[in-house]
This record gives structure tokens, sequence and C-alpha cells, in this order.
């Protein structure tokens, strides 16, 4: 792992289920790592740290339990299906631009604006900013370890908080009708979240929000591509779009591995012994194509019946984003698809690369025609 560390790796289906589940496998590594062994006391500043990672994700109960409630609404399938229209203008926009020049790089002319511009909107994040946060949450989510690497990422983690301050600023000064300015009003209102925690919250949901959606799309659509049988299938009968997201979420995911869990204490987990400190990895990836689980696992099948995949993760972390996540995926491939009839791959399919780093699944750029 970066920084040298070892962790267990936990791959098939059953065990990545249990695990995600087990209250022993915790996620702020403060409640068991020696002081000395905790990142943030590796880095320049330690606050910047602290104030970046200091949300549900790195969260334990009742912390976690206090912050997700806190956002929980905004994210009720209810409250997402009321941004449907919106989605869909956007998506819109987006597929006109790129007809009138025939082809794309979808990645980042569709895949990856789509999801931040929605993001943003939510959240209440200026225009102007928007593209900045591309550069920053890159460097965090692919960053492999090594020393240049590392000091790009404590960079752009301080770059990312002086602005996030800044913003906190703007909008308990003049609060707008977006998800910052009430997450503002409740901490000052209840005391419910102190500034660093509200530094954490729009740090979270702003690269949780896009980093993983732009991966959906993307390898959701390469998936489509290299399978010409589902996609015609699937133009042919709009109404499998449902089930297909969640079968493209299943068989070509946007996130290789879950986020880093700790064992609170020594932990005896199917037999093998995980002591008190060591890290946990959950690879989703593997696990939703565990043959004893899916039938024909590596099969793309978008009528697929039992899909009980784990790209959203399990348990208490389960994905606040998944109904929003699914809306825009439905949203965003069915469009691609009703558009442009001969959409083809306009590259060769060797050449395609991906990100580095242990935790997304992300193609650099998905070049297409149509
Ligand atoms: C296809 C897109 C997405 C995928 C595959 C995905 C996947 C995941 C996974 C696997 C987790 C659990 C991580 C763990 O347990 O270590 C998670 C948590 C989370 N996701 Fe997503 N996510 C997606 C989109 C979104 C979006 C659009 C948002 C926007 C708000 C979001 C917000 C969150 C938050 C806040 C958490 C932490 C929840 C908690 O700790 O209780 N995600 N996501």
């Amino acid at each position: 792992m970066p920084g040298g560390r070892s962790a267990w790796m936990i791959t098939r289906y059953e065990d990545a289920d249990e695990a995600l589940k087990d209250p022993r496998f915790i996620k702020n590594p403060r409640s068991v790592l020696p002081p000395e062994d905790l990142l943030e006391n590796k880095v320049p500043d330690a606050n910047v740290h602290r104030q970046i990672s200091s949300h549900m994700l790195s969260s334990d109960p009742p912390d976690h339990t206090r912050l997700r409630s806190l956002v929980n609404k905004a994210f009720t399938p209810r409250m997402i299906e009321q941004w449907r229209e919106r989605i869909q203008a956007i998506t819109e926009d987006m597929l006109n631009a790129a007809e009138q020049k025939g082809q794309m790089e979808l990645i980042n002319d569709f895949a990856f604006p789509l999801p931040m511009t929605v993001i943003s909107e939510i959240l209440g994040i200026p225009e102007e900013d928007r593209l900045q946060f591309r550069q920053w949450s890159n460097d965090f989510v692919s960053s492999g370890g090594d020393e240049g690497q590392l000091q790009r990422v404590y960079g752009s983690m301080e770059a990312f908080a002086r602005y996030l301050m800044k913003l906190i600023a703007w909008r308990s000064e003049k609060p707008e009708d977006d998800l910052v300015s009430r997450l503002v009003q409740a901490e000052s209102e209840g005391d419910k979240l102190s500034e660093v925690e509200l530094v954490g919250m729009i740090f979270l949901l702003l690269i949780a929000g896009h980093e993983t959606t732009v991966n959906l799309i993307g390898n959701g659509v390469l998936a489509l591509l290299q399978h010409p049988d589902q996609m015609e299938k699937l133009r042919q009968n709009p109404d499998l779009i449902k089930p297909a997201i969640e079968e493209l979420l299943r068989y070509n995911g946007p996130l290789l591995t879950a986020t880093g869990r700790w064992a609170r204490e020594d932990v005896e987990f199917k037999g093998t012994l995980i002591r008190k400190g060591e890290m946990v990895m959950v690879a989703l990836s593997a696990a939703n194509r565990d043959g004893q689980t899916f039938q024909d696992a590596d099969e793309l099948d978008i009528t697929r019946k039992e899909n009980q995949h784990l790209a959203f993760g399990k348990g208490i972390h389960y994905c606040l984003g998944a109904p929003l996540e699914r809306l825009e995926g439905q949203v965003a491939i069915a469009a691609l698809l009703q558009r442009f009839p001969s959409l083809r791959l306009n590259t060769d399919p060797k050449s395609l690369t991906y990100r580095s780093g242990s935790l997304v699944h992300a193609l650099d750029t998905l070049p297409v025609a149509f």
C-alpha cells in the first residue's frame, strides 16, 4: 500500500460481504494505530489532513451516524428524483455539443463533466471553480505512493481545504439555496457540525460525487462497445436500462476496492488471524466476478436477475450517493445510445490505458465516433 504498509486483501464475494458488515473492521485509524503510524503525522500540515479526512467514510459510530444523518435526507431516492429533468438537460446539452463534431473523447467531453456539474449544482460550487477540482481530486485518488506523488497530494489537499474554508465563509455570510448553505446553517443552529467536519463533508461529497460516476459511464460504455449484442438489446429495449446499469456496475465497476479498514482488535476471520491495527482491503471488483455467487460471472448480461453486486459497498458505509448514481448512469447511457445509433470505439482497444492506484478503475481516455 502507499507508504509501504501491508494489507490483507479479501476477494471472495461471501467474505467481502461479511467483512464490509463486520464492526470489528473500523474506518478511523486513530482508534487503533500509534500516533507515529498515522498518515496525518507524516504530512507537512497535520491540521489540513485532519480536516480533509474528518468525514463519515473515515468515521465509526457514533460520529458516523451523526455525520451521515445530516446529509441523508438530501440523497434519498425521492429527493434525487427531483434532479432528473436537470440531469437530462445537462446530458442533452453535452450530447448536442458532441454531435456537431461526429466524435468525442468520452471521458473528458461527457463522463467527467456530467457528474461534476450535477454534484457542483447540488452543493452550490461556482462554475468557474469546478475545473480546478479535477486536478485536485485526480491527485487524491490516483496516488501510487511514491514521494513525488505524495508531495503533489499534500499540495492539492492544502489548496482544496483552503478553497473549501473560503466557500464556507461565503455561504455563512450569504446563504443560497444549496446543500453547502444548508450544512453551514445546520452547524450554526444546532452545533451539529464543526468547521473541520464541514470541510471534510463537502470534500467527501465532491470527490465521491464524481470520481466514481465518471467511471460508471466510461467503463459502462466500454463494456457495451465490447459486447455489441448487449448494446443493441438495450437500444431496442430502453426499459432494460435499470438492470443494465446494475450489470455494468457489477461487470466493470468504478471501484477496484473499498476504502481501507483496520482491525479494531485481534480478529479471527474465516480461519485467519488478523491482528489489531492491521489493514484490510475488500476487493469489490473481484467479489463481483465470483463464480460461486454469480452464474457466468465473466459474462455481461444486461437482463441478469440475481444481481446483489457490491459496487456500492455494504453495511453502514453503503454508498450514500447510490440513488443519484443510478439516476445519472441511467440517463447518461440511455441518452447516448439513443442519440448515436452508430456509436463505436475510435481507437485500437489495446491502446486504452487506466489511471494508476488501487482504488478507482478509471480509463484515462475513451475516444468514440458516431
Ligand atoms: C457509480 C458511482 C458510485 C460508486 C460505485 C460508489 C461506491 C461507493 C462505495 C463502494 C462506498 C463504500 C466505501 C467503503 O465502504 O469503503 C461508497 C461510499 C460513499 N459514497 Fe459512493 N459511489 C458512487 C457514487 C457516489 C455519489 C454520486 C456520491 C454523492 C454524494 C457518493 C457518496 C458517497 C458517500 C458520502 C459515501 C460514504 C458513506 C458512509 O461512509 O456512510 N457516492 N460509495
